[in-house]
Formats: structure tokens, C-alpha cells, sequence
């Protein structure tokens, strides 16, 4: 057994500051007790007790190049030599920016910030001043941020809260949500085209916006139907409406042009933030001229004074150098495939009922006796004690996995680590009941 004294005792002193011990919501959910960390180097990340795990969470998907990149390191001290911000426009951004107009093909305007959340924000309002409407359509188990509008239908109790697939309650993630918040969107079911048909038939003359994420990786790890994405965009311009990509997840990692290249959808505003700067602090709104013109003359408010900094610039552009120099994004593939592969294997050979889903830079694994999972709702059917059980097994024997089932794969892991990671499953397998 692995020893987690040193974390329980300054996760203890943790709650006496920091509200739970923690600063993010997210930060709670690990079993015995959230885990404190020392350092990471590559693929690799080490707790108070000098415990060593194969990272497969990557801080939540950043860490495309796994941690403590050298190159993106040398590239970050170098710029905050220069100065650690100016808050006014400086080349760096502005390279960034022509970089991103390359490889994605909607971002023909840029705007960046920290935070997804501040990005999705940004999105909506100006989907709303374009179109003069009031909602937005968004899906369940899909997350956008943590702000009011869309702190919503993140997750549900039971198939019973949620109601009827036709007709879905609104389901709030938070208390203190203004009451105002519920009239500004629309909820479905993903991955049903008719549904939102349906919608359009019905209020499509007050919405805005249809923003989702293009692979559904905040519950399982979910690929659009074929066909889903273009009928999304067929309908968005059928009533004029922008369709905006959440790519905090897939920008960058499942395509350097992000899930709009992978899949052949453009989008109308798409955001990126996680894996373009390896774990430090940006992200961006990009769009088509259209879209992203009330930003630029000002009729739209953007803003934020820590907004493209030297160091955080410097890490995105090293991050984006590496990932097209190296084909990253191929290997990033290839490992996750070949840990797809592994894990069904290894379930087959036990007797295990695990469903392992995604399209390999990021790979889910849940236990269910149905393997029919296409929207949020068939997510309801997993085994959650029994994925948590996994998951601490997994944990316990030195491979980190994130507590829902998600694994994300950097250029750091290698193929004997993914192969490591499989023996390890088939281990667990064994004795998971
Ligand atoms: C798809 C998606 N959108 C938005 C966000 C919010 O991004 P941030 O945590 O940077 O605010 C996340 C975060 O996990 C996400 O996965």
C-alpha cells in the first residue's frame, strides 16, 4: 500500500484557507482524499509522499507536451526577461495570432484570454449581438466554463431529472444561478439531429447561438454521429444563426486545426485554450470576420488586463512549434489507439465489462453491460462505483487517471508506457468486481 500521510495532513490544513482545500470545483474527486503534488517531469508527476504515477490526466488536458517541456520552459523564462506583461500589443501576439489564422479554418479573427470559460462567455455575447436573439442551444453533459448561462445540464442525478428526451428539464450545476440564466438557452440530447430540427421548428427565430463541443469529452469521451456536425452547420445557416465549437479539449490535440479540420466542419466562432500553451494560462475566441467583427469595432465588449502576456504567448507559440514540428498530433493517435486496443483487449481476456471510447489523444473507459453510448444520457448507465474503484486501483498501483475515466495521452508517454499502463488495467481487471 502506498503511503499518503504528508497529503492527508496538508490536504487537512489545506480547508482551513482554501475553501474545501482545494481551488477548483474539480480538484475535490480523488479517493482517498485529494492528493498533494510535488513536482512533474514529462510523462511523470509526484506527490508529497514521493509517490511517482504515469500522468494520464495532464492537469485536465493541458499538457499536451507532458510536463515541464524544456523547450517550452527556455521559451517562457526568455519572455519574462522581456517583461512579464505590458497589457498593450506586442509581436508575440501578434505572431500567434497569424499562426492560429493558419491552421484553423474559421479563426480568420482572434481574440485571446486565460480561460476557457471567459472565452465561451465572449462567444455567446457576440452571437447574440449578431443576431439581435436572445437564446442559445446548447447539450446536455456538454461543459462550457462555469459562468451563469451555461452552469447548467453539466451533469444530472438520474435519467428521472432530466426528463423527457424531447423535452429536457433544465438542470441547474449551482446554486446562486440568477433566475434569468434559464430563459437564455435551449437543451437537448446530443448527437440527434431531429431533436434539434425540432428546436428550430419551434424557436429558431430566438437563437443565437448552437455551441457545442465537437467530441462530447466532459462525460465519456463521445464522437459525433456522421453527418451530426454537418447538420449542425446546415441548420445554423438555415436560420442564420452562429455555431460555435467549444474546442477547449480537442483544439489542438485532436488536430492542430482542431476538431473543425479533423471532422471537415467549419464552424462560425470556435474556442481554444488547454493544450496550446502546455499548462500556462490562455486561450482564445476565434471566428469568421462576420462574427468577430463587433469585437473588433468595440460594439461588443472584450477585455481582461492579464490578457496575452509575454510568458503565456511565448508558451503557446513553443507548444505550437513542437506539436507541427514533431507530428505530434500523429503519435498522440497512434499511442491512443494502441491503448484502446490494450485495454479492450485485456477486458475481453478477463471477463471485464468495460467500454473504452474516444478517438485516441483522449480515451474513456466506463463499465456498463450496454455499449450503445452516443449522448450524455447512455453515460448514466455506467457502473460510476465501479469506474471509481478502477480508478483507485489504478491509482494505487502508479498510473493517474482522471476520476470520471478520461485518460489523456502526451508526446511525452511512450509506447512501452502505454503497453505498462495495459498490464497494469489487466491486473485490476483481475480482482475488479
Ligand atoms: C469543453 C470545455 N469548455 C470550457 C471549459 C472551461 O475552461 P476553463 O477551465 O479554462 O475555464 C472546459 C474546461 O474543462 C472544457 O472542457
Amino acid at each position: 500500500m502506498k503511503s499518503h500521510e504528508r497529503s492527508k495532513a496538508l490536504f487537512e490544513r489545506a480547508k482551513l484557507s482554501l475553501a474545501g482545500g482545494v481551488s477548483s470545483e474539480f480538484r475535490k474527486f480523488n479517493s482517498p482524499h485529494p492528493f498533494v503534488y510535488s513536482r512533474g517531469l514529462g510523462s511523470r508527476i509526484v506527490d508529497v509522499d514521493e509517490n511517482e504515477y504515469l500522468d494520464f490526466t495532464l492537469s485536465q488536458g493541458p499538457l499536451i507536451l507532458g510536463h515541464s517541456h524544456p523547450y517550452v520552459l527556455e521559451q517562457v523564462e526568455k519572455a519574462s526577461r522581456e517583461g512579464q506583461l505590458y497589457a498593450a500589443l506586442h509581436l508575440g501576439e501578434i505572431e500567434l495570432a497569424e499562426k492560429m489564422q493558419r491552421l484553423i479554418p474559421c479563426a480568420e479573427l482572434i481574440r485571446f484570454n486565460l480561460s476557457g470559460s471567459e472565452a465561451d462567455h465572449a462567444a455567446l455575447r457576440v452571437a447574440r449581438a449578431v443576431t439581435g436573439r436572445r437564446k442559445f442551444l446548447r447539450f446536455e453533459g456538454h461543459y462550457h466554463g462555469w459562468f451563469d448561462n451555461v452552469a447548467w445540464n453539466v451533469g444530472s442525478p438520474s435519467l428521472e431529472a432530466m426528463g423527457a428526451r424531447e423535452a429536457p428539464i433544465q438542470v441547474p450545476w449551482s446554486q446562486g444561478l440568477p433566475a434569468g440564466s434559464r430563459d437564455e438557452f435551449i437543451v437537448l440530447p446530443w448527437n440527434d439531429l431531429d431533436l434539434v430540427e425540432r428546436a428550430f421548428v419551434a424557436h429558431g427565430r430566438d437563437i443565437a447561438a448552437i455551441i457545442t463541443e465537437p467530441i462530447m469529452c466532459n462525460a465519456g469521451c463521445i464522437e459525433p454521429r456522421p453527418g451530426y456536425l454537418k447538420g449542425l452547420r446546415d441548420i445554423a445557416d438555415r436560420y442564420g444563426c452562429a455555431l460555435i465549437f467549444d474546442e477547449v479539449i480537442t483544439g489542438f490535440r485532436i488536430h492542430l486545426g482542431g476538431a473543425q479540420t479533423y471532422y471537415g466542419v467549419t464552424p462560425d466562432l470556435a474556442i481554444f485554450a488547454k493544450a496550446m500553451a502546455n499548462g500556462y494560462p490562455i486561450s482564445a475566441i476565434v471566428g469568421k470576420r462576420k462574427w468577430m467583427q463587433p469585437i473588433a469595432d468595440g460594439v461588443v465588449v472584450h477585455a481582461g488586463t492579464m490578457n496575452a502576456g509575454n510568458p503565456t504567448v511565448a508558451a503557446a507559440l513553443a507548444t505550437i512549434e513542437v506539436l507541427e514540428r514533431d507530428h505530434v498530433n500523429e503519435r498522440l493517435h497512434r499511442l491512443g489507439q494502441r491503448l484502446i486496443a490494450g485495454l479492450r483487449a485485456a477486458a475481453h481476456e478477463t471477463g471485464q465489462n468495460a467500454i473504452v471510447m474516444g478517438p485516441g489523444p483522449m480515451v474513456h473507459i466506463g463499465f456498463a453491460n450496454e455499449s450503445d453510448v452516443h449522448e450524455f444520457r447512455d453515460t448514466l448507465k455506467y457502473d460510476k462505483p465501479k469506474g471509481s474503484r478502477f480508478v483507485s486501483e489504478m491509482q494505487e498501483r502508479g498510473i493517474r487517471i482522471i476520476g470520471r475515466g478520461l485518460c489523456y495521452i502526451s508526446a511525452a508517454h511512450t509506447e512501452a508506457e502505454i503497453d505498462h499502463a495495459v498490464a497494469v488495467a489487466r491486473e485490476v481487471f483481475k480482482i475488479l468486481t
